[in-house]
């Protein structure tokens, strides 16, 4: 059984031919219009979601399959009711799993099911976000390979799965956090043993020097929220603002996987400016979920 729980679980030209896929789709969003007819996506969100859940509910639609929202609280799932069970019952009924989770445990449990599991965000990674991201960086330098990206804030979820995504598609990473905020150095070790050129620093302005993209997320991510005041002083010089910003490249892009908090981690005229390519991103989602979807219930 196909999942997609990590970039790292699809190899290299698996994940191009999806980024392919995607480019059809954006073009042509109805091209496999039916192909999906009477398939059912189950999605189970422990936490909030604008984009995941809406991108994910469309692409289906547009394979002419249709997508079912669960939220714990009113399922058994909340009751007690394992995971696992909740995994094998409802593969009796729907085609694939889309989670979103704390712990990431959680959806590695789901794979107790007999259908293909998607990681729609855990505490330790986001592969989605990464794909519709490497999408976008395809879109503006017409080949992701070698775009130097800078990530600036937290060593996250959203930052674990760019520094896979460094791994499968070929660029440099340089990642710039404050110290104790790294990301998890398994992760870090293991990209590196698969080809990926990470570079660590706690020096945002290194981070960001000469980079093609510059990339933040918020410094408290869903489930930090007590923390996030402070965590608003420690990381109060990774702030993406113009002057941080001038450090990258002349023609660099700005990313964010959003939602942003405003004047913390980047101000309005970072995320409003000419250079900034959050919509591209948060539009490239329903692309990629298109194609990932596609590729998991009929590309055998
Ligand atoms: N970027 C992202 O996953 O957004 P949502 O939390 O709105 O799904
Ligand atoms: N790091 C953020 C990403 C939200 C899409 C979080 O986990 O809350």
């Amino acid at each position: 059984m196909r999942h997609f729980l990590s970039l790292m679980d699809w190899t290299a030209p698996e994940l191009r031919a999806l980024l392919d896929l995607a480019t059809v789709y954006k073009r042509d969003p109805l091209k496999h219009m039916g192909s999906l007819a009477g398939r059912t996506l189950a999605m189970i969100f422990q936490k909030p979601s604008t984009r995941t859940r809406v991108s994910f509910e469309v692409g289906m639609n547009r394979l002419g399959g249709s997508a079912m929202f669960l939220s714990p609280n009113d399922m058994q799932l909340g009751r007690g009711e394992t995971v696992e069970d909740t995994a094998r019952v409802l593969s009796r009924y729907v085609d694939a799993i889309m989670a979103r989770v704390f712990a990431h445990a959680d959806v590695e449990k789901l794979t107790a099911g007999t259908v293909p599991v998607i990681n729609g965000l855990s505490d330790r990674l986001h592969p989605c976000q990464a794909l519709a991201d490497v999408l976008t960086l395809r879109q503006r330098f017409g080949d992701e390979r070698g775009v130097e990206l800078a990530y600036v804030g937290d060593g996250n979820n959203v930052c674990h799965s760019l520094i896979n995504a460094s791994a499968r598609f070929s660029f440099p990473i340089r990642v710039g956090t404050p110290r104790g905020y790294e990301p998890d150095a398994g992760i870090v070790a293991e990209a590196r043993r698969q080809g990926a050129k990470v570079t660590l620093t706690n020096d945002p302005v290194e981070a960001v020097r000469g980079a093609r993209a510059v990339y933040t997320d918020v410094w408290a991510s869903m489930g930090q929220e007590s923390q996030a005041g402070e965590r608003r002083g420690i990381f109060d010089a990774f702030r993406v603002d113009g002057r941080l910003f001038a450090y990258a490249a002349a023609d660099a892009i700005f990313l964010h996987c959003l939602p942003a908090h405003r004047g913390d981690e980047v101000t309005d005229e970072v995320i409003d400016g000419p250079r900034s390519a959050v919509l591209d991103q948060a539009e490239n989602r329903v692309h990629t979920e298109q194609a990932l979807l596609y590729t998991l219930l009929r590309g055998g």
